[in-house]
């Protein structure tokens, strides 16, 4: 029998209160990573609209997820914005997504709490790619939070992980030819140094949204011994509940990094 409405409400947020409860007696992930994927398909068929409605949908998510990741006092969250090949859908589509994106960059940048919690926000990606507008929205985000350090919130933005790695293999064998570094020298730390993430940790958890079992060039390198967790649910439609529910999870994960 389907409960009526304000009777699930009230069972949900008795839930939700359960979940944080048991949520916060285990450890909390340092870094959460998403590839926030659905947009499109949560607007055909949750919203019976077109998909810049699902991307703004999805857009507004972000900020709501954000919060409940310094509610839990996640020092890193990063999120898969737009990818390298997300370049090849419709021009009217890129066009609206970046555009969404230098709004909410603007937005985030001036956010109350993100001052209060003291957020560093930064972009990486292959930046040369993006619009003006965009470049000058990252730099506003930058300049605005630069001087933060107690949360991060990192946006993989034109972002490839395979781009990312022949760029740092191009800058190694730069240095390698100039005479700055030996051959013998280039160790798994040097490595991540040349990475846009040189400077944060690798993902403890890394979660993907709208059921696709798959990692889409994101943070290769990064991910190695990060916990995955997949969920059914799109982007835009994921709730509190299913955030805690990725962390209990992780929780009950034994991590053995081989050994
Ligand atoms: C994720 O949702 C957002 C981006 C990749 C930019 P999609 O736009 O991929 O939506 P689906 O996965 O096609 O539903
Ligand atoms: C991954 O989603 C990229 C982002 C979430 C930004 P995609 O929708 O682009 O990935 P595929 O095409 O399903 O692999
Ligand atoms: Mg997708």
């Amino acid at each position: 029998m389907r409960m009526p409405r304000a009777l699930s409400r009230t069972a949900y947020s008795r839930y939700g209160r359960e979940l944080l409860k048991e949520v916060l007696d285990g450890p909390i992930p340092n870094h959460i990573a998403m590839i926030m994927d659905g947009n499109r398909r949560y607007a055909a068929e949750i919203l019976d609209s077109d998909r810049n409605e699902g991307h703004r949908k999805g857009e507004e998510k972000i900020e709501e997820m954000l919060e409940w990741c310094l509610e839990l006092k996640i020092k890193y969250v990063t999120v898969y914005a737009f990818s390298t090949e997300n370049f090849k859908r419709d021009k009217d589509e890129v066009e609206f997504i970046m555009t969404l994106s230098e709004r909410a960059l603007h937005r985030m940048a001036d956010n109350k709490k993100i001052h209060e919690n003291k957020v560093r926000i930064r972009v990486f990606g292959d930046h040369s790619t993006l619009p003006d507008s965009v470049k000058e929205a990252i730099r506003y985000a930058d300049e605005r939070t630069s001087s933060y350090s107690d949360f991060n919130f990192n946006v993989a933005m034109a972002y490839g992980s395979r781009q990312e790695i022949i760029s740092a293999v191009k800058d190694i064998a730069r240095k390698v030819a100039n005479h700055e570094l030996e051959v013998d020298d280039i160790s798994e730390e040097t490595f991540s140094e040349h990475l846009y993430t040189s400077d944060i940790p690798d993902p403890d958890l890394v979660l993907r949204t709208s059921g696709e079992v798959r990692i889409s060039n994101f943070l290769l390198w990064q991910l190695a011994y990060s916990e995955l967790y997949f969920t059914d649910v799109y982007w835009p439609g994921f709730r509190y509940i299913d955030f805690l529910r990725a962390i209990r999870s992780y929780q009950q994960r034994i991590r053995r990094y081989g050994e």
